[in-house]
């Protein structure tokens, strides 16, 4: 089963660079987003960072322009009829994410494979709504998706071993190192990750320290390239919540519960880096922290 036609099922942070990784490596991309403006701020994100490669001597513009040209973007989900293998990337929900797999289950020939850059979700509970349960998979990638290494495979007990090969085949076609997880909510990092980040909260709530000494704390006491509440406003508070929320209703344990200032910070929009504000005011002259 060898993947040539890849779809890409929004274009956010992590669709943007999916879509990036993908194009560079040789793949016919179709990217879809729910509106025209979606559309826009996803495609400026694609060929913003494939500057930055060239800026950067990492990529030639011959280079640049040949991924951009097989890039195509829509908001139309039928666009994904001749794929074979559709990315979702969407928001953090079963049921938004039930929605998007149902409608394609119909629109996608049977071989197409379906895979779910979910953080939390168990890919079983999307495989099941759809009628290509062995034909699901998961394929985890890192926040930024141009740098990480890592991608986990994610297999649950019915995904076939060919859909799975195919899988850990396209990880590497698109440089990345593929690992195997099983299909529990938060693989490997997200399990050992998401408690950290939210104990870094915790933490704050306690008044330990203030949002910069945590995360100078965490950067020069443990060498992590950037603290827990930066990475928080990274990878997206909002994104996190959903995340949190999924965990905990999972395994009910303490470990997994939002703390309340993550779901005050959402409240009010602060998404992190995307909204411009998060446990930071990213401001053009450097991020400024939260007094708490
Ligand atoms: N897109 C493309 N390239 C980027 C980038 C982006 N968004 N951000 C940084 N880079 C590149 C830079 O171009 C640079 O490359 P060169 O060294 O070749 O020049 C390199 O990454 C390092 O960047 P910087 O020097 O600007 O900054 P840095 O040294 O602080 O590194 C970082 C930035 C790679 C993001 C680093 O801080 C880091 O590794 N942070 C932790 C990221 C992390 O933990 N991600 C996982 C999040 S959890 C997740 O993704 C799972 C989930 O389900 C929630
Ligand atoms: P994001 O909010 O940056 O982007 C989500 C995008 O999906 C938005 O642009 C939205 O308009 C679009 N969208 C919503 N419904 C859609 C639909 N039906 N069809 C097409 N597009 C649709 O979120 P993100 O950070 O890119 O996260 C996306 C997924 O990746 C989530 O499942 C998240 O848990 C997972 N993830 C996130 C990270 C991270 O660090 N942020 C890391 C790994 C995995």
């Amino acid at each position: 089963m060898e993947i040539e036609k890849v779809g890409v099922a929004g274009c956010g942070l992590m669709g943007s660079g999916i879509v990036e990784v993908s194009a560079k490596a040789g793949f016919d991309v179709v990217v879809r987003e729910t509106d025209e403006g979606a559309l826009a701020a996803g495609r400026a994100r694609v060929s913003k960072s494939l500057d930055r490669a060239v800026a950067k001597g990492k990529l030639d513009a011959a280079a640049r322009d040949g991924a951009l040209a097989r890039i195509a973007y829509t908001t139309s989900l039928d666009a994904f009829g001749d794929r074979d293998m559709v990315i979702e990337a969407i928001v953090e929900s079963l049921s938004a994410k039930n929605e998007l797999f149902g409608y394609l289950d119909g629109v996608c020939p049977e071989g197409t494979i379906f895979a779910s850059n979910t953080s939390s979700l168990t890919v079983t509970d999307m495989a099941a709504a759809t009628s290509r349960p062995d034909r699901f998979v998961g394929l985890h990638f890192f926040n930024p998706v141009p740098v990480m290494k890592l991608v986990e495979v994610v297999r649950t007990i019915v995904t076939s071993q060919e859909t799975f090969d195919a899988a850990r085949d396209f990880a590497e076609r698109v440089g990345k190192v593929p690992v195997a997880a099983r299909d529990n909510s938060g693989f490997v990092v997200n399990l050992l990750l998401v408690p950290y980040l939210l104990d870094a909260i915790r933490q704050l709530e306690r008044g330990v320290a203030t949002v910069e000494d945590i995360d100078t704390a965490m950067t020069l006491g443990c060498g992590y390239p950037m603290g827990p509440l930066t990475l928080g406003d990274f990878v997206g508070l909002d994104t996190l919540l959903h995340v949190a929320e999924i965990m905990y209703d999972e395994y009910r344990e303490e470990r997994y519960a939002a703390p309340p200032l993550l779901k005050r910070l959402v409240a009010m929009g602060r998404y992190g880096r995307k909204t411009g504000a998060g446990f930071y005011e990213w401001t053009p002259s450097g991020p400024v922290a939260l007094k708490t």
